[in-house]
């Protein structure tokens, strides 16, 4: 950057703001993705205050034709708000306000650099509730709508979309559009709030939102039930949900996963036996609903195969059931290549699972399984290193190959079975090769319209979900 351009991006943001220094610029350079090479460092890091700063910093990028990456809470699992290349980073952190919670309408409207761990207290404070609950609670409100984040409770209250009532983006010119509101409903023209829903920062740069929140439930159950396999357990849940019972989430866990989180926290997951889990979270508005509900899941899962139930008491339980199973990620992140996201029609999840291992077996490289069972999302993670009871060990020969057959493989298998290659983390750089192969050509073509209406400059956050002039021909897979 010349002086020039550093001189009149200072002047927009303010004397530090804008970071330029190698060191500082690092931990910009990345988000959490598993093998830590998607990684680049920016140009600059420029830290605006407010819209109008935000405004200005994307029309200096848009004169100069400078790629600008947003960033929300840097928790991102796609390589989504890496730097584009000779681009610089616009950090929404300083956009951190909580700014109204209405409790007539049951709405809250936060800034964008908001973190949701801040967003479900605030919420909580007025007896309200944001149902999605993506992993990380250090992801900011702008990004979780950004990427369409899902987490745990998507099987009974569903994604980010379907709460998020209104927005405000800044386009790639420069100016602001203010869309939706405090609304359930409107059939007022194209839903353009709609266009920025995944849209990964290449469309506009959102910098605030409106989520509709629901009554807090005023009780909580967590129940662990260990089976012999995996199968099993992920087949039981439909038999659950054909009964009429809808729990908040229900997660699968194989317990060779389970050791490795449990290690990293010091900390046990209650079930011993067997070789896989269900954690199931249930809610409702008092202890005689909740339990006539557990005592429904503990019946239908004794009736298939399950080895036990075990119901977590009190609220420290709970949340240790639950960072056991939230850590599994970080836990085989140092040894694992990639984390697949793929989302199925739950129903395909016991065959989607049994291929996984298939192709375990077939390649040789470690495939630990878990997700979302209830809601079709389930997350494989590719290991270059062996795994012997929650340790990481050695690493495998020829991994980088192996790997590769492997990503094929799921992504053919879950397609196949009429999924898709993201359920909630997004496509960002990792899974933009398969994007074409997954949705079809002519979507891509669709998508690339819509950019280049958008964004004609192609200067927001460019490389990311597609390459806007690269072919459209799928990889071969
Ligand atoms: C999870 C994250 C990785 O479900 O999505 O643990
Ligand atoms: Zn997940």
């Amino acid at each position: 950057m010349s002086q020039g351009w550093i001189d009149d991006l200072r002047a927009i943001v303010g004397e530090g703001s804008l970071l330029l220094e190698p060191s500082d610029l690092e931990p910009y350079s990345r988000d959490e993705t598993a093998s830590g090479v998607v990684a680049r460092l920016p140009a600059a890091v420029a830290k605006p205050a407010s819209e109008a700063q935000v405004a200005e910093v994307v029309r200096f990028c848009a004169d100069r034709g400078i790629p600008v990456t947003a960033r929300g809470g840097g928790t991102g699992l796609a390589g989504a708000c890496v730097p584009s290349p000779g681009g610089i980073v616009l950090s929404l952190e300083r956009l951190d306000r909580i700014l109204w919670i209405d409790v007539h309408n049951h709405t809250i409207t936060v800034q964008a650099g908001v973190p949701m761990g801040a967003l479900f207290a605030e919420a909580k404070k007025a007896g309200l509730f944001f149902p999605p609950h993506p992993g990380d609670e250090g992801a900011f409100a702008g990004g979780v709508v950004a990427t369409n984040a899902g987490g745990a409770r998507a099987v009974k209250y569903g994604t980010v979309k379907r709460f998020l009532t209104g927005m405000r983006v800044v386009l790639a010119d420069g100016t602001a559009l203010d869309l939706g509101g405090r609304l359930l409903k409107s059939s007022t023209g194209y839903h353009l709030m709609d266009l920025m829903i995944g849209s990964e920062g290449t469309l506009g740069i959102i910098t605030q939102v409106t989520f509709s929140l629901l009554a807090n439930p005023a009780c909580l159950r967590t129940l662990v039930v260990p089976f012999e396999t995996i199968d099993q357990a992920t087949a039981a849940v439909e038999q659950l949900l054909n009964r009429g019972i809808t729990p908040c989430a229900v997660e699968f866990v194989e317990h060779a996963a389970i050791r490795c989180s449990e290690r990293l926290l010091a900390k046990t997951w209650p079930a011993r036996g067997g070789n896989a889990s269900l954690m199931f979270i249930l809610d409702g508005s008092d202890e005689e609903e909740v339990m006539g509900a557990a005592a429904s899941v503990a019946s239908v899962m004794e009736a298939n195969g399950a080895l036990d139930v075990l119901v977590a008491e009190g609220e420290a339980k709970q949340a240790e059931i639950l960072e056991i199973r939230s850590m599994i990620y970080e836990a085989l992140r140092p040894g694992a290549v990639e984390l697949f996201d793929v989302s199925l029609p739950r129903s395909e999840i016991p065959d989607h699972v049994r291929r996984v291992h298939e192709l375990e077996r077939e390649h040789g490289i470690p495939l630990p399984t878990y997700g979302h069972a209830a809601d079709g999302n389930v997350h494989t993670q590719s290991m270059r290193v062996s795994i012997d009871d929650g340790v990481l060990g050695g690493e495998i020969k020829g991994w980088e190959e192996k790997h590769e057959r492997v990503r094929a493989g799921i992504y053919a298998d879950a397609i196949a079975r009429g999924g898709v290659i993201s359920g909630e983390h997004g496509i960002g750089l990792v899974k933009k090769d398969f994007l074409a192969m997954n949705v079809g050509e002519r979507a891509v073509r669709v998508m690339k319209a819509i950019k280049r209406a958008l964004d004609p400059k192609g200067i927001l956050n460019p490389g990311k979900i597609f390459d806007l002039d690269g072919p459209v021909t799928p990889p071969r897979a």
